[in-house]
Protein backbone atom coordinates (compact mmCIF):
# COMPACT_ATOMS: atom_id res chain seq x y z
CA UNK A 1 0.00 0.00 0.00
CA UNK A 2 0.93 3.28 -0.70
CA UNK A 3 -1.31 5.69 0.43
CA UNK A 4 -3.87 5.62 3.02
CA UNK A 5 -6.59 7.73 4.58
CA UNK A 6 -7.68 8.43 8.11
CA UNK A 7 -11.03 10.26 9.16
CA UNK A 8 -11.16 12.82 12.11
CA UNK A 9 -8.02 11.59 13.93
CA UNK A 10 -8.72 12.70 17.75
CA UNK A 11 -6.02 13.10 20.41
CA UNK A 12 -7.88 12.02 23.41
CA UNK A 13 -5.12 13.68 26.13
CA UNK A 14 -2.98 16.33 25.12
CA UNK A 15 -0.91 19.04 26.78
CA UNK A 16 -1.05 22.58 25.41
CA UNK A 17 0.38 24.73 28.02
CA UNK A 18 -0.03 28.84 27.75
CA UNK A 19 1.68 31.42 25.91
CA UNK A 20 4.24 31.28 23.93
CA UNK A 21 4.41 27.40 24.29
CA UNK A 22 0.69 26.88 23.43
CA UNK A 23 1.27 29.19 20.16
CA UNK A 24 3.97 26.99 19.15
CA UNK A 25 2.32 23.56 19.81
CA UNK A 26 -1.62 24.14 19.26
CA UNK A 27 -1.06 24.51 15.58
CA UNK A 28 1.26 21.33 15.22
CA UNK A 29 -1.50 19.29 16.72
CA UNK A 30 -4.34 21.07 15.21
CA UNK A 31 -2.75 20.79 11.51
CA UNK A 32 -3.50 17.01 11.15
CA UNK A 33 -5.81 16.19 14.42
CA UNK A 34 -9.45 16.91 14.17
CA UNK A 35 -9.64 17.49 17.63
CA UNK A 36 -8.19 16.40 21.32
CA UNK A 37 -8.36 16.19 25.26
CA UNK A 38 -6.72 19.56 26.55
CA UNK A 39 -5.01 18.79 29.75
CA UNK A 40 -5.81 21.13 32.59
CA UNK A 41 -2.15 20.56 34.85
CA UNK A 42 -1.46 24.75 34.09
CA UNK A 43 0.40 26.87 36.93
CA UNK A 44 -2.34 27.98 38.75
CA UNK A 45 -4.66 24.64 37.17
CA UNK A 46 -7.68 25.45 35.35
CA UNK A 47 -10.49 25.34 37.74
CA UNK A 48 -12.37 27.54 37.64
CA UNK A 49 -15.18 28.47 34.99
CA UNK A 50 -13.50 31.30 34.27
CA UNK A 51 -9.98 29.93 34.10
CA UNK A 52 -11.56 27.41 31.28
CA UNK A 53 -13.07 29.82 29.57
CA UNK A 54 -10.27 32.06 28.88
CA UNK A 55 -7.75 29.13 28.19
CA UNK A 56 -10.43 28.11 25.67
CA UNK A 57 -10.12 31.37 23.80
CA UNK A 58 -6.57 31.27 24.00
CA UNK A 59 -6.59 27.78 22.56
CA UNK A 60 -9.09 29.04 19.44
CA UNK A 61 -6.31 32.09 18.55
CA UNK A 62 -3.65 29.57 18.50
CA UNK A 63 -4.86 26.67 16.14
CA UNK A 64 -6.74 29.75 13.75
CA UNK A 65 -7.57 28.43 10.70
CA UNK A 66 -7.35 25.19 11.74
CA UNK A 67 -10.42 22.98 12.26
CA UNK A 68 -9.99 21.36 15.13
CA UNK A 69 -12.20 20.69 18.92
CA UNK A 70 -10.66 21.38 21.93
CA UNK A 71 -12.36 18.94 24.55
CA UNK A 72 -11.52 21.10 27.83
CA UNK A 73 -11.33 19.50 31.04
CA UNK A 74 -11.10 20.83 34.63
CA UNK A 75 -8.85 19.84 37.22
CA UNK A 76 -10.40 17.48 39.74
CA UNK A 77 -10.75 19.18 43.40
CA UNK A 78 -14.21 19.53 45.54
CA UNK A 79 -16.84 21.27 43.15
CA UNK A 80 -20.42 22.22 44.09
CA UNK A 81 -23.50 21.10 41.87
CA UNK A 82 -24.09 24.34 40.72
CA UNK A 83 -21.02 24.64 39.51
CA UNK A 84 -20.80 20.94 37.52
CA UNK A 85 -23.92 22.11 36.15
CA UNK A 86 -22.85 25.25 34.81
CA UNK A 87 -19.23 23.33 33.49
CA UNK A 88 -20.91 20.04 31.88
CA UNK A 89 -21.65 22.08 28.35
CA UNK A 90 -18.28 22.97 28.47
CA UNK A 91 -16.10 20.30 29.52
CA UNK A 92 -15.88 16.43 28.12
CA UNK A 93 -14.25 15.42 31.71
CA UNK A 94 -12.79 16.12 35.02
CA UNK A 95 -8.96 15.48 35.54
CA UNK A 96 -8.14 13.43 38.93
CA UNK A 97 -4.21 13.99 39.52
CA UNK A 98 -2.97 12.33 42.96
CA UNK A 99 -1.15 14.55 44.70
CA UNK A 100 2.33 15.18 43.49
CA UNK A 101 1.98 12.04 41.17
CA UNK A 102 3.67 14.35 37.94
CA UNK A 103 4.32 17.89 36.18
CA UNK A 104 2.19 20.90 38.10
CA UNK A 105 0.26 18.08 39.93
CA UNK A 106 1.10 19.26 43.53
CA UNK A 107 -3.13 20.69 44.04
CA UNK A 108 -3.87 17.08 43.08
CA UNK A 109 -6.24 15.01 45.28
CA UNK A 110 -4.69 13.81 48.45
CA UNK A 111 -7.31 11.40 48.87
CA UNK A 112 -10.13 10.16 47.18
CA UNK A 113 -12.27 9.52 49.81
CA UNK A 114 -12.77 13.50 50.38
CA UNK A 115 -13.25 13.71 46.32
CA UNK A 116 -16.60 11.31 46.49
CA UNK A 117 -19.22 13.42 47.01
CA UNK A 118 -17.62 15.63 43.73
CA UNK A 119 -17.34 11.71 42.09
CA UNK A 120 -21.39 11.42 42.95
CA UNK A 121 -22.25 14.99 41.52
CA UNK A 122 -19.93 13.90 38.54
CA UNK A 123 -22.48 10.52 37.89
CA UNK A 124 -25.42 12.44 38.66
CA UNK A 125 -24.65 14.72 35.92
CA UNK A 126 -23.05 12.05 33.59
CA UNK A 127 -19.78 14.03 33.60
CA UNK A 128 -16.50 11.27 32.88
CA UNK A 129 -13.59 11.20 35.17
CA UNK A 130 -10.08 10.96 33.48
CA UNK A 131 -7.32 9.74 36.07
CA UNK A 132 -4.12 10.22 36.63
CA UNK A 133 -3.75 6.55 37.70
CA UNK A 134 -0.45 6.29 39.29
CA UNK A 135 0.45 6.20 43.44
CA UNK A 136 3.35 8.31 43.80
CA UNK A 137 4.09 7.04 47.17
CA UNK A 138 4.58 3.49 45.42
CA UNK A 139 8.04 2.34 43.90
CA UNK A 140 8.29 3.98 40.19
CA UNK A 141 7.91 0.73 38.60
CA UNK A 142 4.73 -0.25 40.47
CA UNK A 143 2.69 3.10 40.97
CA UNK A 144 0.36 2.44 38.51
CA UNK A 145 0.02 -1.37 39.32
CA UNK A 146 -0.66 -0.08 42.97
CA UNK A 147 -3.11 2.27 41.50
CA UNK A 148 -5.46 -0.37 40.15
CA UNK A 149 -6.92 -1.22 43.01
CA UNK A 150 -8.18 2.50 43.42
CA UNK A 151 -9.54 1.91 39.74
CA UNK A 152 -11.51 -1.29 41.55
CA UNK A 153 -12.79 0.98 44.19
CA UNK A 154 -14.09 3.78 41.96
CA UNK A 155 -15.46 1.39 38.95
CA UNK A 156 -17.44 -0.91 42.14
CA UNK A 157 -18.82 2.38 43.58
CA UNK A 158 -19.28 4.60 41.17
CA UNK A 159 -20.96 2.18 38.30
CA UNK A 160 -22.68 5.00 36.59
CA UNK A 161 -19.54 7.04 35.99
CA UNK A 162 -17.73 6.56 32.86
CA UNK A 163 -13.73 6.45 34.17
CA UNK A 164 -10.90 6.82 31.60
CA UNK A 165 -7.43 5.19 33.00
CA UNK A 166 -5.12 7.80 31.28
CA UNK A 167 -1.81 6.85 29.35
CA UNK A 168 -2.42 3.05 30.72
CA UNK A 169 1.71 1.71 30.41
CA UNK A 170 1.02 -2.38 32.42
CA UNK A 171 -0.63 -5.63 30.75
CA UNK A 172 -2.66 -5.58 34.26
CA UNK A 173 -4.26 -2.08 33.66
CA UNK A 174 -5.34 -3.51 30.13
CA UNK A 175 -6.56 -6.57 31.04
CA UNK A 176 -9.05 -4.40 33.88
CA UNK A 177 -10.98 -2.65 30.90
CA UNK A 178 -12.79 -6.30 30.58
CA UNK A 179 -13.75 -6.19 33.99
CA UNK A 180 -15.91 -2.78 34.36
CA UNK A 181 -18.15 -2.09 31.93
CA UNK A 182 -17.57 2.00 32.50
CA UNK A 183 -13.94 1.74 32.68
CA UNK A 184 -12.18 2.72 29.23
CA UNK A 185 -8.65 3.92 29.00
CA UNK A 186 -6.05 5.54 26.49
CA UNK A 187 -2.50 4.88 25.74
CA UNK A 188 0.11 7.01 24.10
CA UNK A 189 2.25 6.15 21.24
CA UNK A 190 5.56 5.49 23.39
CA UNK A 191 4.37 3.01 25.23
CA UNK A 192 3.05 0.80 22.45
CA UNK A 193 6.81 1.45 21.12
CA UNK A 194 9.26 1.59 23.89
CA UNK A 195 10.25 -0.14 27.55
CA UNK A 196 12.08 1.10 30.51
CA UNK A 197 15.41 -0.16 28.09
CA UNK A 198 14.92 2.65 25.76
CA UNK A 199 14.93 5.17 28.16
CA UNK A 200 17.20 3.96 30.73
CA UNK A 201 19.11 0.01 29.88
CA UNK A 202 21.70 2.15 27.98
CA UNK A 203 22.73 5.76 27.52
CA UNK A 204 20.11 8.04 29.34
CA UNK A 205 17.36 9.35 27.08
CA UNK A 206 15.57 12.58 28.85
CA UNK A 207 13.39 12.72 25.46
CA UNK A 208 12.13 9.47 26.33
CA UNK A 209 11.21 9.97 30.21
CA UNK A 210 7.86 10.84 30.94
CA UNK A 211 5.34 9.79 33.76
CA UNK A 212 4.28 6.63 33.71
CA UNK A 213 7.71 5.48 33.09
CA UNK A 214 7.45 3.36 30.22
CA UNK A 215 7.52 -0.29 31.49
CA UNK A 216 8.24 -4.21 30.72
CA UNK A 217 8.47 -5.61 27.30
CA UNK A 218 5.39 -7.64 28.12
CA UNK A 219 3.81 -4.97 29.15
CA UNK A 220 4.73 -3.17 25.77
CA UNK A 221 3.24 -6.39 24.43
CA UNK A 222 0.09 -6.03 25.66
CA UNK A 223 -0.54 -2.64 25.21
CA UNK A 224 0.29 -2.94 21.13
CA UNK A 225 -1.57 -6.07 20.75
CA UNK A 226 -5.33 -4.26 22.44
CA UNK A 227 -4.45 -0.99 19.53
CA UNK A 228 -3.47 -2.85 16.87
CA UNK A 229 -6.83 -5.55 17.56
CA UNK A 230 -9.02 -2.08 18.09
CA UNK A 231 -9.89 -3.17 21.45
CA UNK A 232 -13.25 -0.94 21.78
CA UNK A 233 -12.50 0.59 25.19
CA UNK A 234 -8.98 1.81 24.16
CA UNK A 235 -8.44 5.43 22.61
CA UNK A 236 -5.68 7.26 21.28
CA UNK A 237 -4.09 9.70 23.98
CA UNK A 238 -0.98 11.06 22.80
CA UNK A 239 0.11 12.54 26.01
CA UNK A 240 2.45 14.51 24.03
CA UNK A 241 3.81 16.69 26.47
CA UNK A 242 6.24 19.73 25.30
CA UNK A 243 9.44 20.79 27.58
CA UNK A 244 11.58 23.35 26.79
CA UNK A 245 15.03 21.66 25.50
CA UNK A 246 17.20 23.31 28.47
CA UNK A 247 14.32 21.26 30.78
CA UNK A 248 15.10 18.05 29.61
CA UNK A 249 18.51 18.09 28.78
CA UNK A 250 19.79 18.74 32.11
CA UNK A 251 19.71 17.14 35.73
CA UNK A 252 16.70 16.84 36.79
CA UNK A 253 14.99 16.50 33.61
CA UNK A 254 11.08 17.35 33.05
CA UNK A 255 8.48 14.52 32.49
CA UNK A 256 6.95 13.98 28.86
CA UNK A 257 7.57 12.91 25.65
CA UNK A 258 6.51 15.49 22.82
CA UNK A 259 4.69 13.33 20.01
CA UNK A 260 2.02 15.30 18.53
CA UNK A 261 3.41 16.33 15.04
CA UNK A 262 4.86 13.22 14.54
CA UNK A 263 2.44 10.45 15.88
CA UNK A 264 -0.08 9.94 13.51
CA UNK A 265 2.88 9.45 10.26
CA UNK A 266 4.32 6.69 12.92
CA UNK A 267 1.17 5.03 13.97
CA UNK A 268 0.45 4.48 10.39
CA UNK A 269 4.05 3.17 10.22
CA UNK A 270 3.52 0.96 13.13
CA UNK A 271 0.15 -0.67 12.10
CA UNK A 272 1.15 -1.39 9.00
CA UNK A 273 4.30 -3.28 10.19
CA UNK A 274 1.91 -5.74 11.78
CA UNK A 275 -0.57 -5.52 9.11
CA UNK A 276 -3.17 -4.18 11.21
CA UNK A 277 -3.94 -0.84 9.16
CA UNK A 278 -7.83 -1.51 9.11
CA UNK A 279 -7.29 -1.26 12.88
CA UNK A 280 -6.20 2.19 13.07
CA UNK A 281 -9.29 4.41 12.35
CA UNK A 282 -11.22 2.98 15.18
CA UNK A 283 -8.34 3.26 17.47
CA UNK A 284 -7.59 6.78 16.12
CA UNK A 285 -11.43 8.32 16.25
CA UNK A 286 -14.24 5.77 16.24
CA UNK A 287 -13.66 4.53 19.68
CA UNK A 288 -13.53 8.04 21.07
CA UNK A 289 -16.94 9.12 19.21
CA UNK A 290 -18.34 6.04 20.77
CA UNK A 291 -16.82 6.01 24.27
CA UNK A 292 -17.64 9.48 24.93
CA UNK A 293 -20.67 10.16 22.59
CA UNK A 294 -19.00 13.56 20.62
CA UNK A 295 -19.52 15.07 17.84
CA UNK A 296 -16.26 15.92 15.99
CA UNK A 297 -15.37 18.10 13.01
CA UNK A 298 -15.39 16.14 9.84
CA UNK A 299 -11.53 16.27 8.56
CA UNK A 300 -9.49 13.39 6.71
CA UNK A 301 -5.65 13.35 6.84
CA UNK A 302 -4.15 11.41 3.63
CA UNK A 303 -0.96 9.54 4.30
CA UNK A 304 1.96 8.69 1.65
CA UNK A 305 4.58 6.35 1.64
CA UNK A 306 7.33 8.68 1.08
CA UNK A 307 10.02 9.13 3.87
CA UNK A 308 9.74 11.31 6.11
CA UNK A 309 12.85 12.84 8.36
CA UNK A 310 11.87 13.88 11.88
CA UNK A 311 12.75 17.60 12.72
CA UNK A 312 15.68 17.87 15.00
CA UNK A 313 13.71 20.76 16.94
CA UNK A 314 10.22 22.05 16.51
CA UNK A 315 10.99 25.60 17.89
CA UNK A 316 12.48 24.64 21.29
CA UNK A 317 11.08 21.38 21.54
CA UNK A 318 12.79 17.78 21.18
CA UNK A 319 10.22 15.55 19.62
CA UNK A 320 10.87 12.08 20.25
CA UNK A 321 12.63 10.07 17.85
CA UNK A 322 14.40 13.29 16.24
CA UNK A 323 16.53 13.08 13.08
CA UNK A 324 14.90 9.59 12.29
CA UNK A 325 13.48 8.20 9.18
CA UNK A 326 10.35 7.04 9.04
CA UNK A 327 7.98 5.28 5.91
CA UNK A 328 4.92 7.54 5.71
CA UNK A 329 4.63 11.29 5.42
CA UNK A 330 0.68 13.31 5.77
CA UNK A 331 0.18 14.63 2.11
CA UNK A 332 0.07 18.28 2.22
O1 LIG B 1 5.23 12.74 31.45
C1 LIG B 1 4.28 13.44 31.74
N1 LIG B 1 4.26 14.76 31.47
N2 LIG B 1 3.26 12.88 32.40
C2 LIG B 1 2.25 13.62 32.89
O2 LIG B 1 1.38 13.07 33.49
C3 LIG B 1 2.27 15.09 32.75
C4 LIG B 1 3.07 15.52 31.62
C5 LIG B 1 3.38 17.00 31.62
O3 LIG B 1 2.45 17.79 31.88
O4 LIG B 1 4.50 17.36 31.34
ZN1 LIG C 1 -0.70 13.94 30.46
Amino acid sequence: MTEFTLKSPLDMHIHFREGDMLKLVAPLSAASFAGGVIMPNLVPPVDSIERLVSYQNDISDAISSHEFEPFMTLFLKEYSLELLKSAKDKIIGIKLYPEGATTNSEGGVASIEAAKETLQIMSDLEIPLLVHGENPDAFVMDREKDFLKQYHELATEFPKLKIVMEHITTAEAVALLDEYENLYATVTLQHLLITLDDVAGGLLNPHLFCKPIAKRPEDRDALLNAALTAHPKLMFGSDSAPHPLHKKECCGCAAGVFTAPIALQILVELFEKHDALDKLQDFISDNAIRNYEIDVPDTTVNFVKKEFVIPDKYGDVVPMYAGQTIAWSIDG
